[in-house]
């Protein structure tokens, strides 16, 4: 039985269902349905499959039983990692739906991580104003965190995610046995993003987390349903409630992001600090902030200090400088005025948005992180 989230987003909703191992015909099933609620995708006859080489193997599968449902489908797989959120990767996706005489009734089918989901999503969010996009994620990342939500984006050489779009799925896909060819090192950063869901919106995860490390990393399935789950709820109810980040509440999903993408981005995107490590560091940082501020006492950030070394997670980044990661900070996007915003907790299952934390004790938690 699958189990189902829903996205609340008026005549843009949509399902996020969840299965420990897919049965074809429910897959077709749901995708149809999925469809008929859409008017471009009511007359899809058309399915692009966009996926990376690693995780080709899996999309194919999905290409075959939409191609046995007399779906005309057509797949392409680009080079796995970071780099594919290009232009360049962006081009070759229009150029693959020009020759395939994509049309407004052509549905994309993106299955991959987040850098499939975000590559994909752009794609169709651009083509002919917008095809039908339904998700596949098939890392723990996407599945708990880029796949829902609809921000979709590429990269410029000089700034992550700056070409984007909000472009929300008309359907998501979760099929956790894709986990079990995931590289160990991609599930614990799915994990560091599970662990900000608790942080800042629900002390039971939090605490189902702590209790559940050794099943989690093992993917138990019971354990990842229940993660995957209520990662998703979480994250669709901010973004029910905020969809276009306009009123702040979106901001909440920042936590451990303001620290997290500056020292990501020293360590170089695609380099030695994937996403969910960096997200790992900052979020040690920020409750760190938190406890200097007088917001909460030693017991939470040691809690996610714990938790995040127990996942197997670093929480420091020795050796990085401290002057590129404070330059990295002031020039992220979310910054109003110049000033470094940060999502801090005040308790477990409870985060501020605050510009309160001073230059001198940033850098006096950032020195921590960075000594060698
Ligand atoms: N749109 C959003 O809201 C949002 C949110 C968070 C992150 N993101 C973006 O997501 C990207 C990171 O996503 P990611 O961590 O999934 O990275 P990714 O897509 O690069 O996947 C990580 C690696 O795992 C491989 N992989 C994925 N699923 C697999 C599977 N089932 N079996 C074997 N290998 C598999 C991929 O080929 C890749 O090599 C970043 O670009 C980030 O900006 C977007
Ligand atoms: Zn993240």
């Amino acid at each position: 039985m699958n189990n189902l989230v829903t996205v609340d987003l008026g005549d843009r909703s949509y399902e996020i269902r969840l299965t420990a191992q897919t049965r074809f015909e429910e897959f077709l099933a749901a995708f149809r349905t999925d469809l008929r609620r859409t008017w471009a995708g009511r007359s899809c006859r058309k399915v692009m499959v966009v996926t990376d080489r690693m995780v080709e193997p899996l999309a194919r599968v999905f290409a075959d039983a939409l191609a046995s449902a007399d779906f005309e489908t057509r797949l392409i797989a680009v080079e796995p990692g970071e780099g594919s959120k290009s232009r360049e990767g962006l081009n070759c996706l229009h150029d693959a739906l020009i020759d395939f005489r994509a049309d407004r009734h052509t549905t994309v089918l993106a299955v991959g991580g987040g850098v499939v989901g975000d590559l994909a999503g752009f794609a169709a969010a651009t083509y002919a104003r917008g095809l039908p996009l339904f998700m596949i994620p098939t890392s723990l990342l996407a599945q708990v965190d880029s796949a829902v939500g609809g921000k979709v984006a590429i990269n410029h050489p000089k700034a992550k995610n700056i070409l984007g779009a909000f472009h929300q799925p008309i359907g998501v896909w979760i099929d956790l046995s894709h986990l079990r060819s995931l590289p160990p090192r991609q599930l614990r950063c799915g994990l560091a993003e599970v662990v900000k869901h608790g942080v800042i919106l629900d002390p039971d995860l939090f605490e189902f987390v702590e209790r559940h490390v050794a099943d989690l990393l093992a993917l138990d399935p019971h354990a990842l349903t229940r993660v995957v789950a209520d990662s998703c709820r979480l994250k669709a109810g901010v973004v029910t409630r905020d969809e276009r980040e306009e009123t702040g509440l979106r901001a909440i999903l920042n936590f451990g992001h303001t620290v997290g993408h500056a020292v990501e981005a020293v360590a170089g995107y695609g380099g030695d600090l994937p996403h969910g490590e960096a997200v790992a560091i900052g979020m040690v940082a920020e409750a760190e902030l938190a406890r200097r501020l007088g917001w909460v006492g030693p017991d939470l950030p040691a809690r996610v200090a714990a938790l995040c070394v127990a996942l197997g997670l670093p929480i420091r980044a020795p050796g990085l400088s401290l002057d590129l990661v404070r330059t990295a900070m002031t020039l992220d996007k979310k910054n109003q005025a110049g000033r470094v915003r940060f999502v801090l907790p005040r308790r477990l299952g409870l985060v501020e948005v605050t510009d309160e934390v001073s230059d001198d004790l940033l850098n006096s938690v950032l020195e921590e992180v960075v000594r060698p």
